[in-house]
């Protein structure tokens, strides 16, 4: 039997490259070594959102058409929404009982955002839980592995804590120490230099149209030395330079690296050639997004969640019968 692997995103905005490299494919090759749970974190989303909350539906329905469109594999691996199933809080609910307060506190990560997130109110009772409502997702299908990012790892860390502390109470291992799959760091930054972030606005979106990927990467920045044709340029240091990295042939890269130190072509040019490299890479994810309609969705939604909530539906029968409140 397979193991089982979960992971989840937040619908806070649209997916863009850093997530395409980030995480996504890596999934796509996950599906085929494990039991793949993909969730939709809309009850995280709404934790920090919860004051405009608009966006939440519509990100969601972006946010799947953007996973199929990247190959999550509805018949490989179960898509589904958190709200939808309904043991997820129910666990979290068990394990909020005996979670230390001192345990949420001390994470970095919630010292780090009540520093940086600015203009919201997230000093709250449910924010402060935000990892155990993480470690009841993970927890309630018992999954052996999650994948994430180097700014989750203190959660996964709480998560395998908190299994121990259940097991110590209760006298029945039941859970799995879920592991980390640790995702590397993105390879890109974002367009204006800065770490890719739906708050600096500095990123292209998968969904974007050929369009506006031109004329994202028209204003990227390049070699600040290079300001007259005539200058010889280090693309070393140009960040235009790096995507073609990313995106070009081995080819396409020796060239660009010698038309830019010999003082062969514009940057202008450069960026032309880059943008028309991205939009051939995001094409096929676009023609697939396109297609998939809003009631397409909600089907694989509808079965997602229906599989999700049948193993859920087990672990809670299980688990409340050890916290000793039925059976
Ligand atoms: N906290 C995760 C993030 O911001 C999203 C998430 C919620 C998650 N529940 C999860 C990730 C469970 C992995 C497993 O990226
Ligand atoms: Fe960057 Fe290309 Fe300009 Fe060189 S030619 S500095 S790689 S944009």
């Amino acid at each position: 039997m397979k193991k089982r692997l979960l992971s989840g995103m937040r619908p806070t905005g649209p997916l863009h490259l850093g997530h395409l490299f980030g995480a996504l494919e890596n999934w796509v090759k996950l599906q085929e070594e494990y039991d793949c749970l993909f969730m939709v974190a809309d009850w995280h989303a709404l934790m920090s959102e919860y004051e405009h909350p608009e966006g939440i539906k519509k990100n969601t329905y972006e946010m799947i058409r953007d996973w199929v469109a990247c190959g999550i594999d509805p018949k490989k691996s179960v898509i589904f929404q958190q709200s939808e199933v309904s043991q997820h809080l129910e666990l979290a609910m068990v394990l909020s009982i005996i979670t230390p307060l001192g345990w949420l506190e001390r994470l970095p990560t919630y010292k780090e955002q009540l520093r940086e997130i600015k203009g919201r109110d997230i000093t709250t009772y449910g924010f402060l839980g935000y990892p155990v409502l993480q470690a009841a997702d993970i927890l309630v299908y018992k999954a052996h592995k999650v994948p994430v990012g180097e700014d989750q790892k203190s959660h996964l860390e709480l998560t395998r804590e908190i299994v121990r502390k259940f097991h110590f109470l209760y006298k029945k291992e039941i859970f799995p120490e879920p592991e980390t799959l640790l995702t590397k760091v993105p390879r890109l930054l974002g367009l204006d230099n800065r770490k890719m972030s739906k708050s600096y606005d500095n990123y292209i979106a998968l969904s974007d149209s050929p369009d506006e990927i031109r004329a994202k990467v028209v204003k990227m920045i390049t070699d600040p030395k290079r300001i007259k044709l005539a200058d010889k340029g280090h693309p070393d240091v140009c960040n235009v330079f790096s995507y073609c990295k990313v995106f070009a042939d081995n080819e396409k890269i020796t060239e660009v690296h010698k038309y830019c130190t010999g003082a062969l072509k514009g940057c202008t040019e450069c960026k032309k050639d880059l943008a028309d490299i991205i939009i051939e890479r995001l094409k096929d994810i676009r023609a697939k997004r396109t297609n998939l309609k809003d009631l397409d969705v909600d089907k694989l939604l509808k079965d997602g969640n229906k599989k999700a909530a049948e193993i859920a539906g087990e672990t809670i029968s299980k688990v409340k019968e050890l916290v000793g409140l039925h059976k």
